[in-house]
């Protein structure tokens, strides 16, 4: 692959939206596995608020994973600009505070509160919002 191809920033969303959808998807499976052994620093009622928020998280970053994909397969068909290269980094910005602040809010729990690590995912909704904005008015 050439350096042109791989500087590209259409195949750059592609890449990183198929690698964050295998790591939220692995995390699901852990989730899975402590469903299936029953562990109890996940299920109990007392941690209660680390399975809502590492479920969040999975499905959070499952789901902006696949907003990647989708921007890098539609990057040729939107208008180069700028605004446009602002908008990659608000939404590669997001994909990491988003669910990495539900993942750390359920790293360290005070029940019925998560983490502190939860501030972060306001932060990454507004870069998501303003992300899929600035996508939205290059269309
Ligand atoms: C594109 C792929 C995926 C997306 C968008 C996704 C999305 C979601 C969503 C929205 C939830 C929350 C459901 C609810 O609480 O009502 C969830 C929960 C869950 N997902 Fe996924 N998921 C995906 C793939 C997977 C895979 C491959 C696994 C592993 C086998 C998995 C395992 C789980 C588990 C175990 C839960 C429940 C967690 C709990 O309540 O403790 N997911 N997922």
């Amino acid at each position: 692959m050439s350096d042109a191809e791989t500087s590209d920033p259409g195949r750059q969303h592609l890449r990183f939206g198929f690698y964050a959808l295998l790591t939220f998807i692995v995390l699901g499976f852990l989730l899975e596995f402590f469903h299936g052994f029953r562990i109890g620093s996940y299920l109990s009622e007392e941690t209660e608020p680390r399975r809502l928020m590492w479920t969040l998280a999975h499905a959070h970053g499952a789901l902006i994973a696949l907003i990647h994909i989708t921007l890098g397969a539609a990057w040729s068909q939107l208008r180069p600009s700028p605004r446009l290269r602002m908008a990659s980094l608000c939404l590669f910005a997001a994909a990491v505070l988003l669910p990495g602040g539900f993942f750390l809010g359920g790293l360290f729990v005070y029940p019925p509160d998560p983490g502190l690590g939860v501030v972060f995912v306001p932060i990454g909704g507004v870069f998501l919002f303003v992300g899929l904005a600035l996508v939205a008015r290059q269309t």
